[in-house]
C-alpha cells in the first residue's frame, strides 16, 4: 500500500547501462594492445569456469556500432564503459598506442551522435601485465604515478566530451579478491599485503582525482564502490556489534578514505593489533586529506546485502570477504583472527548464484552514503545475474529480471523521496558479457548474446523482454515501472 507520494525522478536523470572492457571487447591482441593481468590469469588452469577467457568476449571492439544502435533503440541516456589501460599504454606507461585511443574516440563520438552520455571508467581491473611484472602492480608506490599519468592522458584526450569519470571500479573487490582470497589476479593470499596494496590504490585514486580538479576539467569524478550493507542477524547486542564491525571493515574502510581522506579509527586499531596496518607516511596523509583529492560523487555498485552474527572464535572486529563471486559457501571467513560469520537472512530470496535479493538494501545504501558523506550518488551498477533461455522464436522471456529491476528502481525513488541526491542509474549490464571467473552462463544484459563458454557461434544480439521494459521506463522518466 502506498503510504506517501513519491518524488519524481530528476529531469536529467541518467538512465543507462554499464560494461567493462575485458568483459565485452575481445580483440585482446589487436591494433597494438598490450597484455593485461586478466589475459594471463584466465590461462592458468582451473581459474575460470570451463577455462573461459575474454579473447573474443562479445566482440564489442568490432561491433560497437551495432551495440550503440541498440542502446539508442532502448533510449539510454548514458552508457558507462571502461577503458583498457594496456590498449592505450601497452607497457602501462611510456609509449602511447594511438590506435587504442582511436577506438575509444570512435566509441565516444558514436555515443554522442546518438545522444548517449559516455561515462568513462578509468580502471576496471585489467592492469597492464607489464606493470605487474616490473614492480608488482598495486603493491608498489610506482603505481600511483603511472595510474595518474594514464588517467591524465584520458582527461586530455577525452575530457572535452566526458562529463562523468569513474576512477577505480570496486577497489574493495579487486584488492580483496586479488590479495586475500586469490580469486582474481595476482592470486595472492596475504592479509598484510592486502592492506598495503589497498593503501596504494587509495593513493592512486586520490592522486588522479586531485589532478582532475587541479587542471579544471569539466564534469565530475569519483570511484565506484561495491557496497553490501550489513544487517545483524537479530537484536542480540553481540550481533549488532558484529554487524557494525562488518560495516566498518567492509564499507567505512573505503568510503571514509574516499570522502574524508582518513581511515576509520576502529578499523585501524584492529589492523594494528593484528600487524596488518599499511605504512602511511605524512605525505600520504596530506594527499588523502586534500579536498582536491576527494570525489564529486560516489559511484555505487549495489547487488545485495549481507547478514552477520558473532563468530564463536571471538576476538572483536573481524573481516570476511564479500560474496561477489559465486555460490553459497564461498563467502567464508578469511582466516583472520576475530572474523565474524555470515548468516542466512530469512527475509530474502536468492538469485541463481545465491546472492540475496534485497531492493530495500539499495535504499539503505543510498541513504547511508547521503547521511554519512553528503555526496551525490551515481549508481554505477545494479542487476541480476541469471540463466536466460533463448527461445526458438528468438525471444528471451526474463520476467525475473524485470521484477528485480522494477523493485530496485522503486527503491531508488524511495531514496530520492527521502532526500538522497541520485544522479543516475547504469544497470549491469547492457549486453550479456563475460562474468570474469563465471564464464558466459551468468547473464546480466538487456541484450542476449548467442555464445557460450566453448562456442562463439555468431555472437548474434537479441533484445530480451527486459530491454523493452527498460525502454518504457526511460521514456516515462521512471513513471512507468
Ligand atoms: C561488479 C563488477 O564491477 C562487474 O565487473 C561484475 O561483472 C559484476 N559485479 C557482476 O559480478
Amino acid at each position: 500500500m502506498e503510504y506517501r507520494k513519491l518524488a519524481p525522478f530528476p529531469k536529467n536523470f541518467l538512465w543507462g547501462s554499464a560494461s567493462a572492457a575485458y568483459q565485452i571487447e575481445g580483440a585482446y591482441q589487436e591494433d597494438g594492445k598490450g597484455r593485461s593481468v586478466w589475459d594471463e590469469f584466465v590461462r592458468i588452469p582451473g581459474k575460470t569456469f570451463k577455462a573461459t577467457n575474454g579473447d573474443v568476449a562479445v566482440d564489442h571492439y568490432h561491433r560497437f556500432e551495432e551495440d550503440v544502435a541498440l542502446m539508442a533503440k532502448a533510449g539510454l541516456k548514458a552508457y558507462r564503459f571502461s577503458i583498457s589501460w594496456p590498449r592505450i599504454l601497452p607497457n602501462g606507461k611510456g609509449a602511447i598506442n594511438e590506435a587504442g585511443l582511436a577506438f575509444y574516440n570512435r566509441l565516444i563520438n558514436e555515443l554522442i551522435a546518438h545522444d548517449i552520455e559516455p561515462i568513462v571508467t578509468i580502471y576496471h581491473w585489467d592492469l597492464p601485465q607489464a606493470l605487474q611484472d616490473e614492480y608488482g602492480g598495486w603493491e608498489s608506490r610506482q603505481i600511483i604515478e603511472d595510474f595518474t599519468n594514464y588517467a591524465g592522458l584520458l582527461f586530455e584526450r577525452f575530457g572535452d566530451r566526458v562529463q562523468h569519470w569513474v576512477t577505480l571500479n570496486e577497489q574493495n573487490v579487486f584488492i580483496t579478491h586479488g590479495y586475500l582470497t586469490a580469486e582474481h589476479p595476482p592470486a595472492v593470499t596475504d592479509a598484510k599485503r592486502t592492506y598495503q596494496a589497498n593503501h596504494m590504490a587509495n593513493l592512486a585514486n586520490a592522486s588522479a582525482i586531485k589532478l582532475f580538479h587541479e587542471k579544471g576539467y569539466q564534469g565530475g569524478i569519483g570511484p565506484s564502490f561495491a557496497y553490501s550493507p550489513t544487517y545483524a542477524l537479530n537484536a542480540d547486542p553481540a550481533n549488532q556489534i558484529a554487524a557494525d564491525n562488518a560495516e566498518q571493515l567492509n564499507a567505512d574502510l573505503w568510503l571514509d578514505v574516499y570522502a574524508w581522506g582518513r581511515y576509520p579509527k576502529l578499523v585501524m586499531t584492529y589492523l594494528k593489533q593484528n600487524g596488518l596496518a599499511p605504512e602511511i607516511t605524512a605525505a600520504d596523509r596530506d594527499l588523502l586529506a586534500n579536498p582536491l583529492a576527494h570525489p564529486d560523487f560516489m559511484g555505487l555498485n549495489y547487488y545485495q546485502t549481507m547478514t552477520v552474527t558473532t563468530n564463536p572464535l571471538e576476538g572483536g572486529v573481524g573481516l570476511t570477504k564479500q560474496n561477489t563471486s559465486g555460490k553459497k559457501g564461498t563467502s567464508q571467513a578469511s582466516g583472520l583472527p576475530g572474523v565474524y560469520k555470515t548468516a542466512d537472512n530469512p527475509f530474502m530470496q536468492q538469485t541463481d548464484w545465491d546472492w540475496n535479493i534485497d531492493p530495500e538494501g539499495l535504499r539503505i545504501a543510498l541513504r547511508r552514503i547521503e547521511s554519512r558523506y553528503g555526496l551525490p550518488v551515481l549508481i554505477t551498477e545494479n542487476g541480476l545475474g541469471a540463466y536466460d533461455t533463448l527461445a526458438a522464436d528468438g525471444q528471451i522471456n526474463d520476467d525475473y529480471r524485470i521484477a528485480f529491476l522494477k523493485a530496485h528502481v522503486k527503491a531508488i525513488q524511495e531514496a530520492i523521496t527521502d532526500g538522497v541526491t541520485v544522479i543516475g542509474y547504469t544497470t549491469w549490464s547492457f549486453t550479456d558479457l563475460l562474468s570474469w571467473t563465471n564464464g558466459y552462463q551468468k547473464r546480466y544484459g538487456f541484450v542476449y548474446i548467442d555464445r557460450d563458454e566453448t562456442d562463439e557461434k555468431e555472437l548474434k544480439r537479441y533484445p530480451k523482454d527486459s530491454f523493452y521494459w527498460y525502454q518504457r521506463v526511460i521514456k516515462s522518466n521512471g513513471e512507468i515501472i
